[in-house]
């Protein structure tokens, strides 16, 4: 369960985030959508710890990011953007680096960790092989190894979908709602691709100019009025119809 409370965030004086408070409930996917300069990467960073809120707090299970931020960050799991990954680590010793934490483990159990969190995202085998060797698809299967290797109760992920391909996407974005049915862990996905958002997310927040202008279901999003939710839903009609007449 994580609950974002009463935010705000300035930067130089200028405030990006205004008031935002929602909860996402535990093994919920929340996507975070909005116009660009919105305030999602700002908000992320705030639940993440990675910025201190200018007011406000966000609570993971009820643990404080801002007053107690080493536990709270310990139930995070992060999966960055471009994936993140250390160019001069093979596969397996990124996702190690996920548990580094874990002192008290012998070498063959993070070892088996590492093979378990790799077969959950189906890169089985593929323990050696060098970041430069992977496809864009994998390189994000394995940040989100990476991310799961703590078994954390909340993952955060940042553009899980941008760069790829869309039937890659697909793959991410059934991955994403597999690794909920198995850990049950709470999720926020910040995405700016409209179909993905509407086969992962349960609930959809839209921030406008560091407003939350939308809360609520797909559906509820499809028929929302506003011109800049309309406008992206419109967007991601013509992509499907596009997709499946083959231009
Ligand atoms: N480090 C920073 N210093 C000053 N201003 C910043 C900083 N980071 C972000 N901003 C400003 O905060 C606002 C929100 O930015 P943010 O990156 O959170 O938006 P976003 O919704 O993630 O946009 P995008 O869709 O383009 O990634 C923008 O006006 C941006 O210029
Ligand atoms: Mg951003």
């Amino acid at each position: 369960m994580l609950c974002v409370k009463d935010l705000s965030h300035s930067f130089e004086g200028r405030e990006v985030l205004h008031s935002i408070s929602f909860e996402v409930g535990t093994s919920e996917i929340l996507a975070i959508m909005g116009s660009s300069g919105g305030g999602k990467t700002t908000l992320l960073k705030c639940i993440s710890g990675l910025l201190k809120p200018t007011k406000g707090d966000v609570e993971i299970e009820g643990i404080s990011v801002v007053s107690d931020p080493e536990r709270a960050r310990a139930k995070l799991g992060l999966v960055f953007q471009y994936a993140a990954l250390f160019d001069y680590l093979n596969v397996s010793e990124n996702v190690l680096f996920g548990i580094r934490r874990k002192k008290h483990l012998s070498a063959k159990q993070a070892k088996e960790i590492v093979s378990q969190r790799l077969n959950e995202v189906g890169l089985a085998g593929k323990e050696n092989l060098m970041p430069n060797e992977l496809s864009g698809g994998m390189r994000k299967r394995v940040g989100l190894a990476r991310a799961l290797a703590m078994e954390p109760h909340v993952l955060l992920y940042d553009e899980p979908t941008s760069g790829l391909d869309p039937v890659t996407a697909y793959s991410i974005d059934q991955l994403i709602v597999e690794t909920r049915s198995r850990t049950q862990a709470t999720s926020v996905v910040v995405s700016h691709d409209v179909s993905s958002v509407f086969r992962v997310a349960d609930r959809i927040a839209f921030l406008h100019k560091g407003q939350l202008l939308f809360l609520g279901t797909p559906e509820e999003f499809r028929d929302d009025l506003s011109p800049q939710i309309k406008e992206l839903v419109e967007k991601a009609k013509c992509e499907d119809l596009s997709l499946r007449i083959g231009i």
